[in-house]
């Protein structure tokens, strides 16, 4: 069998519809909890840009979206908690209102460190927008204001999300079977 393909999908935990409701429902809490700020949407590359895109699109107000690439170094499928800053932001945060949109917060190293770094640039407001958050999971206590959908401890590939750069495309999330892995 060629991959990958849906069929490398062992079951379906969150449907394009379910996905939709979630990014509805965080899209009109940060409408209101933003009302008449100018927020700066900041994503991080590449596994949040579906959401991002979507997320932005239900916001009701100004906002500015800008991109971060990271990298943390590891196997696949496992983070090793060290993050190297690929690409950086275009604009400067100092004074601006910036929720950092992720895709998945699992072990939380990633966002500790971007939202460290962000911090250090002296922004007016900083909270964070994961789309999954793997329960269980955290190494790191990341105070995360909006929380999408609660993910069990399975890896998971879709809507943004990979497994060695494939799946991403796939409009739904799904566990990955384990015979891709072998
Ligand atoms: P963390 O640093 O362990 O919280 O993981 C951060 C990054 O690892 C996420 O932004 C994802 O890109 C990736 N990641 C973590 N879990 C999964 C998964 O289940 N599927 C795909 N990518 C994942
Ligand atoms: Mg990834």
């Amino acid at each position: 069998m060629t991959r990958p393909t849906s069929a490398d999908i062992k079951q379906v935990l969150f449907s394009a519809e379910d996905l939709q409701e979630a990014v509805q429902r965080l899209g009109k809490q940060i409408s209101e909890d933003y009302k008449g700020q100018k927020v700066l949407l900041v994503s991080v590359l590449k596994g949040a840009f579906v959401f991002m895109a979507d997320l932005a699109r239900v916001i009701d107000g100004d906002v500015e979206i800008d991109f971060m690439a990271v990298s943390s170094y590891g196997s696949a499928a496992k983070t090793s908690g060290v993050v190297r800053i690929i690409k950086d932001l275009n604009s400067p945060v100092e004074g601006r209102h910036v929720i950092i949109v992720e895709d998945i917060l699992d072990s939380g190293l990633t966002l500790t460190y971007l939202l460290k770094n962000i911090q250090a640039r002296n922004p007016l407001s900083i909270e964070v927008a994961t789309l999954l958050f793997k329960e269980g999971k955290q190494q790191t206590r990341v105070a995360c204001k909006y929380i999408g959908l609660i993910c069990p401890d399975e890896f998971v590939v879709g809507y943004g999300l990979d497994y060695n750069e494939s799946y991403r495309n796939l409009p739904y999330i799904g566990v990955l079977d384990e015979k891709v892995y072998t």
